[in-house]
């Protein structure tokens, strides 16, 4: 059973309320494409609230294999800031930007430990991080390219709504 210190405990520990939070946020602009009836780019947003809820369960079980009593802390409700259609989509990246930069601080507090064990599963993040920022990017990239053409966008909802 590898050592976890207790800094990194703590942030990991925080690391499961970001990830809560995120798929919460996520459920939020779900939501949002929903009710502009955009079912496809709600269909995105429903998986990623699913993977975040996935993320924050690999955290758990980590602790839980390795001794460190696992900490839920309160989960803020999102604030709708969403107007325009392409809002959703920004949120997302910025959003992808905060959460690599807390899994970013997670890796120097492992490193920082010499803790290899938590390096290693750390990694999975890390390069999960890079697929996830390049979605978001992708989608806004796709919509400022396309969205403005309301029956592009039609296809363009049709084509976010196959994501499995
Ligand atoms: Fe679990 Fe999208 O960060």
């Amino acid at each position: 059973m590898a050592t976890i210190t207790k800094k990194l405990a703590t942030l990991l520990n925080d690391q499961i309320r970001a990830e809560i939070e995120s798929a919460y946020l996520y459920q939020d602009i779900a939501n949002f494409y929903f009710e502009e009836k955009l079912v496809g780019f709600s269909k995105w947003f429903d998986k990623q609230a699913e993977e975040e809820l996935e993320h924050a369960k690999k955290i758990i079980d980590y602790l839980r294999e390795n001794g460190v009593k696992v900490v839920l802390k309160d989960i803020a409700a999102p604030k709708r800031t969403l107007k325009e259609l392409r809002d959703g989509l920004v949120l997302q990246v910025k959003h992808e930007e905060l959460v690599t930069s807390l899994i970013y601080k997670l890796m120097d507090q492992a490193i920082a430990d010499k803790d290899y064990r938590s390096q290693s599963f750390l990694k999975w993040f890390v390069d999960e991080q890079t697929e996830e920022e390049g979605h978001s990017h992708e989608l806004l990239e796709k919509f400022d390219l396309y969205g403005k053409d309301l029956s592009v966008l039609y296809k363009l909802d049709r084509e976010f709504g196959e994501r499995k």
